[in-house]
């Protein structure tokens, strides 16, 4: 018999053939998440979870699956699981790092241009019909050749903005928890504490994980510290910002701009005042949304899933601490 599992979100084929071919596989048909109840009523009797970021992992659905042998997340981030329940009860947890990082890091990349010069506000200057001559002072916005980039968090995707900007003949900063020597030498980076790379940055990105320590890292001190020219781009995690502090930052001039990939909630409300400024370009979570990576998360996650079902080590675990190390 093949063991039971549950998948909630149709997943890129490429992951769901696998699933298909070694387990009974529930699927979570719907465009949106699962309701909570529908959740914690489908994990009843599986052996193996494969899920995403919208679906939160905690101890009461853990207590909601008796038999479940492994969680396994399409995504790098795994904030929506709480880790230790998961140890703590000897369930290994994969994740998809590697493939989504040259993807997520374009999108990063995107969005910084797209704010800079302002193509949001641009496209839809003409597409209101606004295009009645050149303007020589239309639509200014920020260099990017030869400006300085602050990059938060050293890890892989902050990594491979860093390599991008060379290439714009940027200065870049950087900080993170680690002073990371062989990157500053290999890429030309300095390394800064925080509240000197925010006054230095004409640009700052953050690719740092979201925790207790990052929640809200960038809030109304924060801005006070930016310059009035700079671009805000997060396309890491939404509570890394603080969205009220954000608001008033963009609404009196604190910053420039901000280009969000990630919000605080996610999806963002309607009724966001965020919503109502030209200074911010909004995204919804779409980092590593090309097909080719998209397809790898899926064969990650499926290969994760299936390794954990057979009482093999994950390929990427998380939690390797649950092999007793
Ligand atoms: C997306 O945000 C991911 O963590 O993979």
């Amino acid at each position: 018999m093949k063991p039971k599992v549950f998948v909630s979100r149709p997943i890129p084929e490429q992951g769901l053939r696998l699933v298909r071919e070694s387990c009974d596989m529930k699927l979570w048909e719907g465009e949106l998440p699962p309701p909570r109840d529908v959740l914690l009523d489908e994990v009843k009797d599986i052996e193996g979870l494969l899920c995403l970021l919208t679906e939160r992992v905690d101890a009461e659905l853990l207590d909601s699956a008796p038999n479940v042998k492994v969680v396994s997340n399409m995504a790098v981030g795994f904030d929506n699981i709480h880790i230790a329940e998961c140890t703590k009860r000897g369930i290994p947890v994969g994740n998809t790092p590697g493939v989504l990082t040259d993807t997520t890091a374009d999108l990063a990349w995107a969005l910084l241009m797209a704010a800079a010069r302002r193509i949001v506000e641009g496209t839809d200057h003409v597409r209101a019909g606004n295009w009645k001559t050149w303007g020589p002072m239309l639509l200014m916005g920020q260099d990017v050749y030869g400006a300085t980039l602050g990059i938060i968090g050293l890890g892989r995707i902050g990594t491979a903005v860093a390599k991008r900007a060379r290439g714009f003949g940027m200065r870049i900063l950087y900080y993170d928890i680690r002073r990371r020597e062989d990157l500053e030498a290999e890429w030309g980076l300095e390394y800064k504490d925080f509240d000197a790379l925010l006054k230095e940055s004409d640009f700052v990105t953050i690719h740092t994980v979201l925790s207790p320590q990052t929640h809200h890292l960038i809030s109304e001190r924060e801005f006070g510290l930016m310059k009035e020219t700079a671009v805000l781009v997060n396309a890491a995690r939404g509570p890394i910002v603080d969205p009220e502090a954000l608001y008033r930052a963009l609404k009196e001039g604190q910053i420039a701009y901000a280009a969000l990939d990630v919000t605080e909630p996610e999806p963002i409300n309607m009724d966001s005042p965020l919503l109502e400024l030209d200074n911010i370009i909004i995204v919804p979570h779409i980092g590593s949304a090309s097909y080719a990576t998209r397809g790898k998360m899926a064969e990650m996650a499926a290969r994760n899933l299936i390794a954990g079902l057979k009482g093999e080590r994950l390929p990427t675990c998380v939690n390797p601490e649950v092999y007793g190390e």
